[in-house]
């Protein structure tokens, strides 16, 4: 738990509820956190239903790892201490999203399972809803992959003696447990996968005001 640092500060409610933002959106916030290992589809799943929703007249909108790092996140990297701040800056900038109505998507490797269940824990106080949807695929097949070719440079570090903590290879990632979500990437498209998450939402309803 990261402890507020600053002292006297007070919380100020505004005017506007978020109900009043969800009859202006005519939808429900919500966050869909994707996590997977890199080289599963995460984004390419997250882009495709990003525009899927809005074609159906959503507001939805992507925190995409390798993006945030450019920015807000350009001050992190990969240590254990940096992944946690990633995915806790992460966990609160969706659920700002997702207070504001629209349908926030994040995709993030977010390895560790306390970090996710921390993300998952501020929507859950905050009375909202937070899908937690695991891209799974194989890692012999995220490496065959290797879209970016960080595997191959991943095998060579580890080869040389000095490795650089990639995830699945010499860094850990911790599988869910309970996500609302499987999707078995190596099996289906990258279409079939956003219409599942699609029928998930509309299941529970929460598509629709
Ligand atoms: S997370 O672990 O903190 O959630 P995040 O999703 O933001 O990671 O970023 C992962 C992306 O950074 C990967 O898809 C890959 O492109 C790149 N990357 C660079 N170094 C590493 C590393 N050591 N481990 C995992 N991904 C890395």
């Amino acid at each position: 738990m990261t402890e507020i640092r600053a002292t006297n500060i007070t919380w100020h409610e505004g005017h506007v509820t978020r109900p009043d933002r969800e009859k202006l959106l005519k939808q429900r916030g919500v966050t869909i956190w994707f996590t997977g290992l890199s080289g599963s589809g995460k984004s390419t799943i997250a882009f495709t239903l990003e525009h899927a929703l809005v074609e159906r007249g959503h507001l939805a909108y992507v925190l995409d790892g390798d993006n945030v790092r450019h920015g807000l996140n350009k001050n992190l990297g990969f240590s254990a201490a940096d992944r946690e701040e990633n995915i806790r800056r992460i966990g609160e900038v969706a659920r700002l999203f997702a207070d504001t109505g629209v349908i926030a998507l994040t995709s993030f490797i977010s390895p560790y399972r306390k970090d996710r269940d921390q993300a998952r824990k501020i929507h859950q106080d905050s009375g909202l809803p937070f899908i937690e949807v695991m891209v799974e695929v194989p890692i012999a097949v995220c490496e065959s992959r290797d879209p970016k070719g960080l595997y191959v440079k991943a095998r060579a570090a580890l080869a040389s003696g000095k490795g650089i903590g990639f995830t699945g290879i010499d860094d850990p990632y911790e599988a869910p447990l309970a996500p609302e979500l499987v999707l078995r990437n190596d099996q289906i498209t990258p279409q079939e996968a956003a219409v599942q998450v699609i029928n998930y939402l509309e299941g529970n309803g929460l598509l629709n005001k």
